[in-house]
């Protein structure tokens, strides 16, 4: 059998159609069947190859199909799979050990979950239950998950409106603007949330500045800060970035790329945060599971052994030093750290992100207005090259 086509031989419009006829239409389906990867590229239904250039959405950092994950997957999966976490299991402590070598000091209890929106559930649960507070302070263009929790804190009304009234009272003030953050922190403000680099939002970096005041304001009138480094963990070259800007918080939510795309949600909170929750009080059946806890901890050692964080800074760079070099009329600003850049065009990114996909590149939308793209970190400068110029070809035209 062709490597390159599907396991059962059936056609995209087939499974295409299954997709449409079964599925709830909550997606913008874009009309090819992913059947297999190898590093930095994908492959479709018919053959065709892709460079990936989106990690499915933020979590293949690794890329596809890396021997040392899958081999750590195989092996877990003849072992055990599932151990409630009232059972102790040597893949979670292990992983456990191993998140806390990327941990700041002082923050290093950890939850465990599935996902990115679980991380942020968990987060804002642990802050209301500390402090005794209802309210919560984000920012616009913020993205924080969609269960009810998570939907509160994220600002777009296009993802809130449907679902008011939100369990969660959330002021939402302007990013990066330090005098509206401390306005908006009263005394019944339980945490402030925020993205240090936005991603759905438009790729955004905060300000180490906004940060800071964050940090000060939230401590002085005794609200707890969150990070939610759901996307902006590892792949912008370093383990947490509010922690790289200098800023220290309560609580880190985290997902994505920990486990190189295996579903695993981290939340990692203060020793004081910790014993002001009652046993109990949270909790999740699939957390921690040693599937995902192996899959993590070889992640989290191969970014290591490999020297991958240090790769996704200087590819980044290149990606953003290529695309400026462009100097497309199309493009009103490129910015981002690491492997997670945006590019702000002029008009809407949609035709653009169609050219991408039919000159064989698979990228991202964050707004109309923004290409997202969030590379494996194991890109080589072969790599930059072949996206920079497809972005060449699609930009010019
Ligand atoms: C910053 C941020 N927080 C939370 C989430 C929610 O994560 P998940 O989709 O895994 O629930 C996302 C997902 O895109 C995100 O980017």
């Amino acid at each position: 059998m062709d490597m390159a086509t599907d396991a059962t031989h059936r056609s995209t419009d087939d499974l295409m159609g299954v997709d449409k006829a079964l599925q709830i239409p909550l997606y913008a389906k874009r009309d090819i069947v992913l059947v297999r990867g190898e590093g930095a590229y994908l492959y479709d239904n018919d053959g065709n190859r892709y460079l990936d250039a989106m990690s499915n959405y933020g979590v293949a950092v690794l890329g596809h199909a890396h021997p040392r994950f899958t081999q750590a997957l195989v092996d877990q999966a003849h072992r055990l799979t599932t151990t409630h976490q009232s059972f102790g299991s040597d893949a979670r402590s292990e992983f456990l050990e191993t998140v806390m070598t990327i941990a700041p000091e002082g923050v290093r209890k950890a939850f465990l979950s599935n996902s990115g929106t679980e991380a942020i559930e968990a987060a804002l649960k642990f802050a209301r239950a500390a402090t005794g507070r209802e309210k919560v302070v984000a920012a616009r263009r913020g993205y924080h998950g969609r269960t009810f929790g998570a939907l509160s804190a994220t600002a777009d009304r296009k993802y809130r409106d449907p679902f008011m009234p939100l369990p969660i009272p959330a002021e939402h003030i302007p990013f990066n603007d330090a005098d509206a953050l401390e306005a908006a922190i009263d005394d019944q403000t339980a945490a402030v949330i925020l993205e240090p680099l936005q991603g759905e939002g438009g790729i955004h970096l905060a300000d180490a500045a906004f940060l800071q005041r964050a940090r000060e304001v939230t401590s002085a009138r005794g609200a707890l800060l969150i990070a939610d480094e759901v996307q902006s963990a590892i792949r912008t070259g370093v383990p947490f970035v509010m922690v790289d800007a200098g800023v220290t918080p309560d609580i880190i939510a985290t997902a994505k790329a920990v486990a190189n795309g295996f579903p695993i949600g981290v939340t990692l909170v203060t020793e004081a945060i910790s014993d002001a929750m009652p046993g109990g009080a949270h909790g999740s059946t699939f957390g921690g599971n040693p599937l995902a806890c192996r899959v993590g901890t070889e992640t989290l050692r191969i970014l290591a052994d490999d020297g991958l964080y240090e790769n996704a800074r200087i590819r980044g760079e290149a990606i953003i030093a290529g695309i400026e070099a462009l100097e497309s009329p199309k493009v009103r600003a490129v910015r981002g750290s690491g492997m997670m850049i945006g590019i702000e065009l002029k008009s809407r990114a949609t035709p653009t992100l169609k050219a991408l996909q039919e000159r064989g590149v698979l990228a991202l939308m964050a707004g109309n207005l923004v290409i997202r793209l969030l590379p494996p970190v194991i890109y080589g400068q072969e790599q930059v090259d072949e996206l920079v110029a497809a972005l060449g070809d699609v930009l010019a035209s």
